[in-house]
């Protein structure tokens, strides 16, 4: 495997290895979740194919200064990680050599992005987008790999990659949980062992919603209120940051759900923000 950290290096290193290429991109504090993303690569990748896994913490995507400070940083065990999955190149680029200090040029995409984290979070997407970008035109993959918790994110780089016509494949894997149905998160670290215990209840509002849907409730109100109760149920001063149901192709509101759609929250515990969704059938 091997580690390169200034972008000019990489295509030299990446004409050694065969079609297809396929692309991994996180921001480091790898976890079981980020680990499915390296296994599904690899199996796309196959044996001769390469897969190139990014450990770059965006600064661009960070609204809150003290979120992206205190984002994990574990490059060592993220190394380690990539080492015994299979990866064969590592990119972790210092800041420094991704933005140049007069970088003026972002990537805006103006629908998709509004809602849930893109109207808590100002200027999220446009960081998200602009970095993925870059790591597309650095590596050039034919494939790129997301996990469905980022439900928006990946939502929102498929239609960057339909509307600027980027030749790369997007994927997505299934979102991994904890044994309590807890969605992996780099963040999951930084909660307490009693937030750590209470958080489980975001998945389970948003399955109790399904089920309800399930059961012939339509009335969007209905199931987000039904959510909302378990949610508020918390112990550990578990707060919403959004909680909301959507049309799953469009992300406008949806009401009565009566097309494919998806409930999606952000839930902080103190400064520790958790994003979870489920899709509802129409
Ligand atoms: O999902 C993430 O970890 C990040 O948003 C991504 C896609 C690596 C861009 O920085």
């Amino acid at each position: 495997m091997k580690i390169i950290t200034q972008p000019a290096d990489l295509p030299g290193f990446l004409k050694n290895f065969s079609a297809p290429r396929i692309l991994v991109p996180t921001m480091g504090a790898l976890h079981e979740g980020h680990l499915t993303l390296v296994r599904h690569a690899r199996q796309l990748a196959g044996d001769s194919g390469c897969v190139i896994l990014t450990l770059f913490v965006n600064p661009t995507q960070f609204d809150r200064p003290e979120d992206l400070k205190r984002y994990p940083r574990t490059l060592e065990n993220d190394i380690h990680l990539c080492e015994s999955h299979g990866v064969d190149v590592v990119f972790a680029p210092e800041p420094g050599s991704m933005y140049q200090p007069d970088h003026s040029v972002s990537v805006v995409e103006s629908a998709l992005s509004h809602p849930l984290c893109g109207a808590t979070r100002p200027g999220h997407f446009d960081g998200v987008c602009t970095i993925v970008l870059k790591l597309f035109n650095l590596t050039q993959p034919d494939t790129a790999v997301f996990g469905k918790k980022d439900y928006q994110q990946l939502a929102v780089i498929r239609r960057m990659t339909r509307d600027l016509n980027v030749p790369v494949h997007i994927e997505g894997v299934e979102t991994i949980r904890e044994p309590n149905g807890l969605a992996m998160s780099s963040r999951n670290t930084r909660l307490t062992p009693k937030q750590h215990a209470d958080a489980p209840r975001i998945r389970r509002a948003l399955l109790a919603a399904h089920s309800a849907h399930e059961n012939g409730e339509t009335s969007a109100q209905t199931l987000l209120e039904i959510a909302r109760q378990e949610i508020m149920a918390t112990r550990e001063g578990a707060e919403i940051d959004y909680l909301e149901l959507l049309d799953a192709d469009s992300l406008q509101a949806i009401d009565p759900v009566t097309a494919p759609a998806i409930i999606a929250t952000a839930v902080f515990y103190d400064t520790v923000r958790l994003i979870d969704n489920m899709e509802l059938t129409g």
